[in-house]
């Protein structure tokens, strides 16, 4: 199903979540299932790699129930429209960024791609609830690295994009980045949601929000020092 705003907040267990590490950027790539054993899946950035992300669904034995988006840099979205159809699943995109997604090439660097565009079926500002594959996902609003950005909460983990990395954070020299914008969303999730929580992000390693409120540099600047 889609948005459902009306949702009941049954407890939920941690998703089990795979890394696909694509393209020449490296971009993460997620397959998430309520558990190991879920028939349904959910497709988080497929950034690239299309017949790599289909045979991994393929050896899962998984229907992918949607294709949700954090953000439409080209890394991010280079293999939506090849996920997409072959799988049937409905993709949904930061209501912002749609025009990136729509119009991939425009906005691609020379010697990347060729990558094809795709209409959204779900459009997405923040806030929203959704009940896809058996999880709960809430979409907070988590701009500054890009102006729509979206990261996708399930129980116990973020699904955060280029916003938090392992040690650093996300990039703010791009069109629609901003620092202040940047540290407020991370401001948003740190004090949204326990340490233990998994942060599973765009590029590099997986880590937890109290690991980076530990150690990283970037996230002293929201406690003041
Ligand atoms: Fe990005």
């Amino acid at each position: 199903m889609s948005i459902d705003p009306q949702a009941s907040r049954t407890p939920q267990s941690a998703p089990d979540v795979r890394a696909f590490t694509v393209g020449p950027v490296q971009e993460n790539c997620y397959v998430v299932r309520a558990d190991a054993h879920a028939t349904k899946a959910i497709v988080v950035d497929p950034g690239d790699e299309a017949e790599r992300l289909l045979q991994a669904l393929d050896a899962l034995n998984v229907e992918t129930e949607a294709i949700l988006l954090t953000h439409c840099h080209f890394d991010h979205i280079g293999a939506v429209a090849p996920v997409a159809q072959a799988t049937k699943a409905p993709v949904y995109c930061p209501k912002i960024e749609q025009p990136l997604l729509t119009d991939v090439m425009r906005w691609v660097p020379p010697g990347f791609g060729p990558f094809e565009s795709y209409d959204a079926e779900h459009l997405l500002a923040g806030g929203e609830r959704l009940s896809l594959a058996g999880i709960d996902f809430d979409v907070i609003f988590t701009p500054g690295h890009s102006p729509g950005h979206l990261t996708y909460a399930a129980p116990g983990a973020l699904l955060s994009g280029d916003v938090l990395f392992q040690g650093s954070v996300g990039r703010v020299d791009l069109p629609g980045g901003d620092w202040d914008t940047l540290l407020a969303s991370l401001g948003t999730l740190v004090d949204r949601f326990d340490e233990e929580t998994t942060v599973y992000p765009g590029h590099m390693g997986i880590t937890t929000l109290g690991r980076e409120r530990a150690t990283n540099p970037f996230l002293r600047e929201l406690a003041g020092s």
